[in-house]
């Protein structure tokens, strides 16, 4: 079997659930927009964290671990967010992605058995937080009180698989006993924000700050921001940008303590998940997309637009959050969908155009 064949529909399941999602942010921020479905608007994050990347995500390992079953997940999580849009009365679209994330913790242990090290420790935790925070989703918990699990899953996973990137700068074990300890207390004040949402919330904004501050010293992102290859210096932009949005992120979560809704929650949120993830996703890109499609990926000066943009607009909106300017807000939130929206674009061309190279 051609398992290079099957990624397809799962990317455009993943892109469709992104684009679903995007629809529900803009709604989420007073824009006025046909509503599609009743509760597409209340689905954003769903959408965007199971949705979205859970499906990237999970289809990015089975692809790595040629492993069919591996398959599973990403088409649970794809099939799980379209069913929970279309029939919200129904709990088959939760069930579906509750199954997924579990899925997501199959895998990872699958991984671990094979790589028992502190980096494949680190994702398993990711994908556990994962499924924890759907399956009290399901249980019928509130956005408000799972939303730090499912932050987790993606601030541990990335972290993780930076840590394994670290390797070429050798982190003494000093360095490794230090990561463990800021993302055990990252882990610590996520499960503690389940029973007490103002200190959890405040301790796992803590480690937040302190994950940036030890990438300093060991992330090769930081050394290559004026590396001569131009694909590797933007790579190290993206990455760089997202660390410091992490930081502020913790920052904003240690300051502000617990929020369950607003302008407070939207900025603590949105550093993490448009400042820090999705810039790991832009220079993630052009390593990722070349392993899932076996087409690599043309660097264009012009990938900062898209860079630029995305980090200015949610500055803006940041900022807008904390001065509480509404309409301020609702721009700085569409520029930062416009930035991933020529994202996805430029990515598209540029493969298009290696692939017709390669063809
Ligand atoms: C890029 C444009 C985005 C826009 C315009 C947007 C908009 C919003 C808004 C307005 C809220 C509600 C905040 C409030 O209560 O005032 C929200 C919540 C949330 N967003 Fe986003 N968002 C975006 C990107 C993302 C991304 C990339 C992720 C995940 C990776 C994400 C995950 C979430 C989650 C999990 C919530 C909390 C869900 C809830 O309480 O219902 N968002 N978003």
């Amino acid at each position: 079997m051609n398992l290079n064949r099957f990624p397809i529909p799962f990317l455009i399941l993943a892109i469709l659930g992104l684009l679903a999602g995007l629809w529900a942010g803009l709604m989420r921020l007073g824009w006025q927009l046909p509503t599609l479905t009743p509760s597409l608007a209340m689905l954003h994050g769903p959408l965007m964290i199971s949705g979205f990347l859970g499906t990237l995500i999970t289809l990015e390992r089975a692809v790595a671990m040629k492993q069919t079953w591996m398959y599973l997940p990403p088409l649970l999580s794809g099939l799980g967010w379209l069913l929970a849009t279309i029939v919200p009365d129904l709990p088959f679209g939760v069930i579906l992605l509750t199954l997924a994330s579990l899925g997501g913790v199959a895998i990872l242990t699958e991984i671990v058995r094979r790589e028992n090290a502190l980096h494949t420790m680190t994702m398993l935790f990711g994908a556990a937080a994962w499924f924890t925070g759907n399956l009290l989703w399901m249980f019928g918990w509130q956005m408000y009180q799972v939303v730090f699990l499912w932050m987790a899953f993606l601030v541990l996973t990335i972290a993780g698989e930076r840590l394994e990137l670290s390797r070429v700068l050798r982190p003494t074990s000093f360095q490794q006993t230090l990561f463990s300890v800021i993302t055990a207390i990252f882990i610590t004040g996520v499960a503690l924000a389940l029973f007490n949402l103002q200190l959890g919330t405040r301790l796992s904004g803590l480690g937040l700050l302190l994950l940036p501050l030890w990438s300093l010293r060991n992330d090769i992102a930081w050394r290559n921001l004026r590396h001569k290859l131009p694909l590797t210096r933007y790579i190290a932009w993206c990455l760089a940008l997202g660390f410091v949005w992490l930081g502020v992120g913790g920052g904003l979560s240690l300051v502000f303590g617990a929020q369950v809704a607003g302008p407070r929650y939207d900025a603590v949120l949105h550093a993490v998940f448009v400042g820090f993830v999705i810039s790991m996703i832009f220079g993630h890109a052009p390593i990722i997309f070349p392993a899932i499609l076996g087409a690599p990926i043309n660097f264009q000066p012009a990938f900062y637009f898209h860079l630029g943009l995305l980090h200015v607009s949610l500055a803006i909106r940041i900022f807008a959050d904390y001065a509480n300017l509404h309409t301020l807000r609702m721009w700085g939130g569409l520029l930062n969908e416009l930035a991933i929206f020529i994202f996805i674009g430029m990515t598209v061309m540029s493969v298009r155009k290696s692939l017709s190279m390669k063809g």
